[in-house]
């Protein structure tokens, strides 16, 4: 369980990312973040694995608040996926999917390329999940096609059985039948280990089609929190065109029959 509390960053700027947020969010479950550029999607994503740190409030894994002294442990048990892949492209596939072990393998091992049998039996299991032949594993990461990549990103990324996957526009730079393929190949083998998924993203279609749970986000704010089906194309109007946030604190806004709050009033 991820659990947001009260969760406020303000950059030294006084740019207010994020405002007051506090979610819940199960293990296992798929959540797409939703919401206008600028809206802190990133910076909601980056606060789970403390590359930001909270102005006030916290976030929590599994009841351990996240801190500098526990965010090196909590870390090992999380994985990012990148838009722009961010794969050492003049290494292998095979050592780009290994580095996803450096947070719990010592330094030199990995640079050496040490890494244990049952490390690199993984690593050829992961690549036959998303679909790349052994013959791709010599291949110099950089030399392959954006959906490629990003099957090696994902690989790297459930290597070490992370329970959380932070997923940042993994599909922003990629067409859309490729970007169907690689969410594919996120939730189910976020299924398969348990995992969950936080995973922002632009488009509406495949955020209907693959979340388990929508949140929109707007201003720093939450605006939407509900199942797909639940975000209607009039809260995709509000979320993204110019709906007014009902700054109250007093009053949470009732469960509608879809079971989906919402907590946008139109201006
Ligand atoms: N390091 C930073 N310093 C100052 N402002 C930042 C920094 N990172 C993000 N911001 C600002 O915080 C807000 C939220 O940004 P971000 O989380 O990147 O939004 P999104 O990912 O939804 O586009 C934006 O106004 C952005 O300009
Ligand atoms: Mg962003």
């Amino acid at each position: 369980m991820i659990r947001f509390d009260a969760f406020t960053k303000t950059w030294p700027d006084g740019t207010r990312a994020l405002s007051d947020i506090s979610l819940e969010i199960p293990r296992g479950q798929f959540c797409v973040i939703l919401g206008p550029s600028g809206a802190g999607k990133s910076t909601l994503l980056r606060a789970v694995n403390g590359l930001v740190r909270p102005t006030h409030g916290s976030v929590a894994i599994d009841g351990i608040v996240l801190t500098p002294a526990t965010e090196r442990a909590l870390r090992k048990r999380m994985a990012m996926v990148h838009q722009h892949f961010n794969l050492s492209e003049r290494l292998s596939v095979a050592s780009n999917v290994l580095a996803g072990l450096l947070p719990v393998v010592s330094t030199w091992r990995a640079l050496l390329g040490w890494f244990k049998p049952e490390h690199r039996a993984r690593a050829c299991q992961l690549l036959a999940g998303v679909e790349l032949s052994p013959e791709h594993l010599k291949r110099r990461a950089g030399a392959l096609s954006g959906g490629q990549q990003q099957r090696v990103g994902v690989a790297r990324a459930f290597i070490n059985a992370p329970e959380i996957v932070l997923a940042d526009e993994p599909v922003a730079s990629l067409d859309p039948k490729i970007s169907r393929d690689i969410l594919t190949l996120i939730r189910d083998t976020a299924r398969a280990c348990n995992a969950t998924v936080l995973c922002s993203m632009h488009q509406i279609d495949l955020a209907r089609e693959f979340a388990d749970r929508v949140i929109g986000m707007r201003d720093g704010r939450v605006v939407f929190d509900g199942p797909p089906h639940a975000f209607t194309d009039a809260r995709v109007a509000e979320l993204y065109h110019g709906a007014r946030w009902e700054d109250d604190p007093e009053t949470q806004p009732p469960l509608d029959a879809a079971g989906s709050r919402t907590y946008l009033k139109i201006a």
